[in-house]
């Protein structure tokens, strides 16, 4: 098996292949004066090899989209026997559907052109809807790096006796790992969010989390906005320390600065997503499922 760590992945990409001890092969890019990018392979001995690209999605997305598209389109030129794709962080994952009439289905149209450039093979971490990414004809794995995540705060001793909660009822399972692991209780921040302004609200309801430790375990934060309200809304219920949690650390803009100000201790997040919260690495399990298809 060949690891190409992606520009976008270059260190989880290295994480990975020194846990599988596997070869890795980088790719040298620069970008012309009109902004377009070259890729150049720095070896391209793939011939009938198992090779896997690692390339996270995240902003700036388009770049990071167009890389991989070059980049698997090669090594597949190259000769390779298969192209597994890990995507950390799946741009556009959520259009997942057209919401309203006369909408584009995003995440429909990505899967199509990795397979058109010769994806055979997806590997991803809580995509925002891994069930509609498996309806594309093409194996999908969608790990979860929410237990990592509840033992990331077990080992540091930040919290005591946390309770977990997730964003949302459909997210409930989140919630759920993290309390394998923190064994403080669970439960979610019921949220509504409008179809057209898309504008998240979030239910009043009462949570027992009166003079106790809470996380509080997203998928994503981009804006920071649903993250900010969650964590207002646990200290105005009697929480004591809360910690924000999340997979896929974006952090548009101020989105930080809001979450703290809005009294989170710390935010916590993963490499799926290079970022200066990004303290728990993915690639034990990432390399776990790449050695089970070997
Ligand atoms: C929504 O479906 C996701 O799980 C996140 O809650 C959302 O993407 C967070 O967005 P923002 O940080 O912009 O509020």
């Amino acid at each position: 098996m060949i690891i190409v760590p992606g520009p976008a992945s270059r260190e989880l990409g290295e994480r990975i292949a020194r846990q599988l001890d596997a070869r890795t092969v980088d790719v040298f890019v620069k970008r012309f004066p009109d902004g377009e990018y070259y890729i150049r392979f720095k070896a391209r001995d793939f011939q009938s090899e198992e090779v896997v690209i690692v390339q996270t999605t995240a902003p700036p997305q388009h770049d990071s989209l167009i890389q991989l598209f070059l980049i698997v389109d090669a090594v597949e030129d190259f000769g390779a026997k298969s192209v597994t794709a890990v995507i950390p962080y799946f741009a556009y994952a959520r259009q997942d559907k057209r919401f309203l009439n006369g909408e584009v289905f995003s995440v429909k149209t990505v899967v199509k052109l990795l397979k058109n450039c010769g994806v055979n093979r997806i590997v991803t971490v809580n995509a925002h809807n891994p069930k509609v990414l498996e309806t594309f004809n093409i194996p999908v794995e969608d790990l979860s790096a929410i237990p990592l995540l509840a033992q990331y705060f077990k080992k540091e001793g930040l919290v005591k006796d946390a309770f977990s909660l997730s964003m949302g009822k459909k997210a409930l399972t989140m919630a759920s790992e993290a309390n394998n692991v923190l064994k403080g209780g669970f439960d979610y921040v019921p949220t509504q969010r409008d179809r057209i302004t898309g504008k998240v609200t979030l239910g009043g309801r009462e949570l027992p989390v009166e003079n106790r430790d809470v996380i509080i375990f997203d998928d994503i934060i981009s804006s920071g906005g649903t993250m900010a309200k969650a964590v207002r809304m646990v200290k105005e219920q009697g929480a004591k320390k809360v910690y924000a949690a999340c997979v896929h650390p974006l952090l548009v803009g101020n989105a930080e600065e809001k979450i703290l100000e809005n009294g989170a201790e710390a935010i916590v997040g993963t490499d799926c997503v290079p970022s200066k919260v990004s303290v728990v690495s993915v690639a034990p399990i990432i390399a776990e499922v790449l050695r089970g298809g070997e």
